[in-house]
């Protein structure tokens, strides 16, 4: 292990608490020096390190970092991690790794500059709000099933926020997270398709959750809609790494049979529009339907007012509350 993570571990174990620079050098068996540098590199990480000469180093229980190490750690299934600051979009960067070397990984990020999300908008993705992420794979499903992809990682961010935070997560079909009748977070799935055989080549499952409010606030078109997870909280050590492994090993546990649907009642139960009146938005119209129920293959049943049903298959809605 690194100098500076040996001396991450001994300021974790005493969180909050002051830990003097004898006290680590000589636990450690380093000079008092290279204590001084690792406390400068992790203060460069964004770690909350205060140092008082008369008492030492004390970690802030606030600092919340992404670690790809520690993330590394958390995860359960055999994938590539790589964590960076910032990236143009880590949908992007996955799919050039799609195209060039594949490999199953897992991208992370502090903060995008080119944020992309669905129907060709922008996905706001400031640093130190947010946590950003995308997990490039391989499904054997027919491209016309793509829809599982996006549903299974809408099941995952739920059931783990819900328990990580115990607050209610509701679904916006096909791919919006609430809490509290704002998202929280968006899914944008994409992919490369085989046109021999109606194959995916590889796809790209995309999650941009917020998580803490932007110290600017969220700008002024979404502020009404959008939410964060822990607002200004601050006492939060390590939940964005641990946030991101929960949902993605929660997603991979199910991935492996993702083909048989089975996240199909855990979406439905958290489906906000079943028995709503919804605007349904297509290219060139928007027209409002009742919802009737959510096909087994999460498509959205609505009725029209001139009482047509139409199983919609993608699309988006708004919900009239
Ligand atoms: C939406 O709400 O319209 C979908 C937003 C998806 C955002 C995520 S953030 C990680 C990944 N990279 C992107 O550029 N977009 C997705």
């Amino acid at each position: 292990m690194i100098t500076k993570d040996k001396v991450l571990n001994v300021l974790e174990e005493n969180i909050n608490e002051y830990v003097s620079g004898e006290d680590l050098a000589s636990k450690l068996n380093l000079s008092r020096t290279a204590i001084w540098k690792a406390i400068k590199t992790l203060k460069g990480r964004g770690y909350k390190i205060e140092s008082i000469t008369s008492r030492g180093y004390r970690l802030k229980d606030s600092s919340d970092v992404l670690s790809e190490d520690k993330i590394k750690n958390l995860i359960k299934a055999n994938l590539n991690v790589v964590v960076m600051d910032s990236v143009d979009s880590t949908n992007t960067y996955a799919k050039r790794i799609g195209e060039e070397s594949y490999e199953p990984t897992l991208i992370v990020a502090n903060s995008q500059t080119r944020g992309k999300g669905r129907m060709g908008r922008f996905f706001y993705s400031p640093k130190g709000s947010g946590v950003y992420f995308t997990l490039l794979l391989k499904p054997k499903i027919d491209i016309s099933q793509s829809v599982l992809l996006t549903t299974l990682a809408a099941v995952s961010v739920a059931c783990e926020v819900e328990k990580m935070l115990g607050k209610e997560v509701k679904i916006k079909w096909v791919n919006d997270l609430l809490i509290d009748n704002k998202k929280f977070c968006g899914i944008l799935t994409e992919g490369s398709i085989s046109i021999e055989n109606s194959e995916l080549n590889y796809a790209v499952i995309g999650i941009g959750i917020n998580v803490y409010s932007p110290a600017k606030g969220f700008p002024k078109d979404i502020s009404n809609i959008a939410t964060s997870l822990l607002g200004s909280s601050n006492i939060s050590y390590d939940f964005k790494n641990k946030l991101v492994a929960n949902v993605v090993n929660n997603f991979m546990q199910t991935y492996s049979n993702i083909e048989k649907s089975p996240h199909l009642n855990a979406y439905k139960q958290r489906s906000i529009a079943i028995g709503k009146i919804v605007n349904v938005i297509k290219l060139d119209k928007e027209e409002n339907a009742k919802v009737l129920d959510l096909g087994d293959d999460f498509s959205l049943i609505v009725e029209y007012e001139d009482g047509s049903i139409e199983n919609l298959k993608n699309g988006e809605i708004r919900i009239k509350i």
